[in-house]
């Protein structure tokens, strides 16, 4: 198989067992391309951009407006990898059609593949957009978009019961028609029998190391994110100080008359 030829649902479902699955979130066109230059296989233009993009708390302010906007800069960006966007609150719950059209629409803008939450609820709506050539990317353990219901952002899957209901979700979106199931923190014991029990790749993120890849929030990895970081992240720079550091040295410099300098001028 050609490894520069962009990649596809079909090939990314078929690296299950066989090599991991690496995504990052994108929200916009410049770091879309350096997340895609990196040979990341999945890019997930995450409905978290209501939190680090947008300054909202959670994600349910997030409209379809706002993710079409951000999918369509993302896509502009990416020449390999996959696309998956986000589908907001309310977008793809109210009905199957409704779910359809809106998927629809993130196609159109550039999208590759779109991700709802939710296990065997989705079933119908994972059908019908499979059926009908949309890609779908599950999600199931901790769904933020059920934050009011869970009562905050907590581990799920603790009991032997939640356990049973969650690998019971996911061979129900596999049968469905899934191309992989994103497993938001669980116990790492979970997602490995979830993993096994599953014929599509399972994608963690804070679920450990026995998913067949990893999802990361591209805020929480460059250190862009403010001074909290969850548990499960992990900072592979400090932009957000090199930045401020940046910034202060072009105020000072402005302030002082050191730039422009002669070099910037015409
Ligand atoms: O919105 C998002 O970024 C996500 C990932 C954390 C999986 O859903």
């Amino acid at each position: 198989m050609n490894s520069t030829a962009p990649w596809t649902a079909a090939r990314l479902r078929a690296l299950k067992g066989r090599e991991k699955i690496v995504s990052l979130t994108a929200y916009d066109f410049a770091t879309a391309r350096l997340v895609d230059e990196s040979g990341i296989h999945l890019v997930l233009v995450g409905d978290s951009l209501g939190m680090t993009v947008l300054g909202y708390e959670n994600t349910l302010p997030v409209t379809m407006l706002d993710m079409l906007h951000h999918t369509a800069a993302v896509a502009r960006g990416v020449q390999n990898a996959l696309v998956v966007a986000d589908m907001p609150f309310m977008s793809y719950q109210i009905s199957v059609p409704h779910a359809l059209c809106n998927a629809a629409r993130f196609l159109k803008v550039g999208a590759h593949a779109v991700k709802i939450e939710g296990g065997a609820l989705r079933v119908p709506t994972v059908r019908a957009l499979v059926e009908n050539g949309i890609p779908v990317l599950g999600h199931i353990g901790l769904t933020p978009q059920s934050v009011q219901e869970f009562g905050g952002f907590k581990v799920q899957g603790r009991t032997e019961a939640a356990a049973e209901e969650l690998l019971r979700d996911a061979r129900a979106l596999e049968e469905a028609g899934v191309f992989a199931i994103v497993l938001e923190s669980i116990p790492p014991d979970l997602a490995g029998k979830i993993t096994a029990a599953v014929g599509v790749p399972t994608i963690g993120i804070g679920a450990g190391p026995q998913c067949d890849g990893q999802v990361l929030v591209i805020h929480d990895l460059l250190g862009l994110g403010g001074d909290w970081k969850p548990k499960f992240a992990k900072r592979y720079a400090d932009l957000g100080t090199a930045a401020r550091a940046a910034i202060s040295d072009y105020k000072r410099e402005v302030e002082t008359g050191k730039f422009p300098g002669p070099e910037h001028c015409y």
